[in-house]
């Protein structure tokens, strides 16, 4: 009886939409896991430590780039500002924006990790307390209610996490933040380049394992949701350019056969099959520039990192 009340509160309490996107995930043919998952207190952690290596370039080269970029908008942006910024993270990138452009009195950081959101923005209030920082914890990929913004809007999507999503999707994400950000805003985004897959192989499979431990964490997420099914000694991390697709994929593959349950869910693992965690998708000036005119924005400057490592596009929106 003790049994079923507790467990009756477990499921009451845990993630209904995460459990059953997990299951669905792990019955079709090719086992996936979507890779907003990856962001809990400890992902959000493992994703700082992968953006202090020294093989993980993407963080490096956009860090680099935007003091320039944002001295550039400054002589761009002359109106006031909302800033809102999808996958926020630690708040790392916005600072050098904020420092250059007086115009920005609201900043608006939407993540999914909503700890390490709150923790991150109280850290960036103290360090600019003239502007407003109203964290919001949120799924990008859906429809989030900002509440009344007076100020045109300045949308940040910097990571080059757009390339997480399909290139269909970031279509769709592109256009749903168009409507999101409305007439005259812009939207400055983060997007990795094409370039060779020696280099993007290192990046994704660093020498001290990080990314390892990150991909790995998925299942001690679905382990705290679940009771405990998943054996993550069980699987290992895979990364490798896939140049058909033209993008990194990010894989579990199981070392032996075994069988897992979630909940009453029969699942079979063979030995040497994966369950696909994460895309990044790479992106040319002109593949980029398609999307982005598809959904509804311009490309108004274009700012290329050392090696052209790394991209940031200022778009700007169509009108309706
Ligand atoms: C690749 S990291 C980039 C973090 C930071 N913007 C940067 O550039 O360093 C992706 C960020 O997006 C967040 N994220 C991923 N999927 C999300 C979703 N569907 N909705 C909201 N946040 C999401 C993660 O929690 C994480 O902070």
């Amino acid at each position: 009886m003790q049994e079923a009340v507790l467990r009756k509160s477990r499921t009451n309490d845990r993630d209904q939409e995460f459990c059953e996107v997990v299951i669905d995930g792990l019955s079709g043919a090719q086992k996936k896991l979507h890779p907003k998952y990856f962001y809990d207190q400890k992902g959000s952690q493992y994703f700082d430590e992968i953006c202090q290596l020294e093989e993980y370039y993407p963080y490096q080269a956009e860090t680099k780039l935007l003091p320039k970029v944002a001295s550039q908008l400054a002589g761009i942006l002359t109106h006031e500002y909302a800033m809102i910024e999808f996958g926020a993270g630690s708040l790392q990138k916005v600072r050098p924006v904020l420092d250059q452009i007086q115009g920005i009195k609201r900043f608006i950081p939407i993540d999914i990790s909503g700890d390490h959101l709150r923790a991150s923005s109280a850290l960036l209030s103290q360090e600019f307390p003239d502007v407003s920082v109203d964290p919001v914890e949120g799924d990008f990929s859906k429809p989030i209610d900002l509440g009344e913004i007076q100020e045109r809007k300045l949308g940040f999507f910097p990571g080059s996490t757009i390339g997480n999503f399909t290139p269909d999707e970031a279509t769709k994400f592109l256009h749903n933040a168009r409507q999101t950000l409305g007439q005259n805003s812009y939207l400055l985004v983060g997007v990795d380049t094409k370039k060779s897959p020696a280099t993007l192989h290192s990046a994704y499979n660093d020498a001290a394992g990080v990314t390892a431990k990150f991909n790995l964490n998925i299942l001690d997420r679905i382990n705290q949701e679940f009771d405990s099914p998943m054996s993550p000694e069980k699987f290992e991390h895979y990364a490798y350019f896939n140049a058909e697709k033209g993008c990194i994929e990010m894989h579990l593959v199981c070392l032996e056969a075994h069988t897992v349950y979630l909940d009453d869910i029969r699942v079979e693992f063979s030995q040497g099959e994966s369950i696909h965690t994460e895309s990044s998708y790479k992106y040319s000036c002109e593949e980029f520039g398609a999307l982005a005119q598809q959904s509804g924005w311009s490309i108004e400057r274009t700012w290329l990192a050392d090696q052209n490592l790394f991209s940031v596009y200022l778009l700007k929106a169509d009108k309706a």
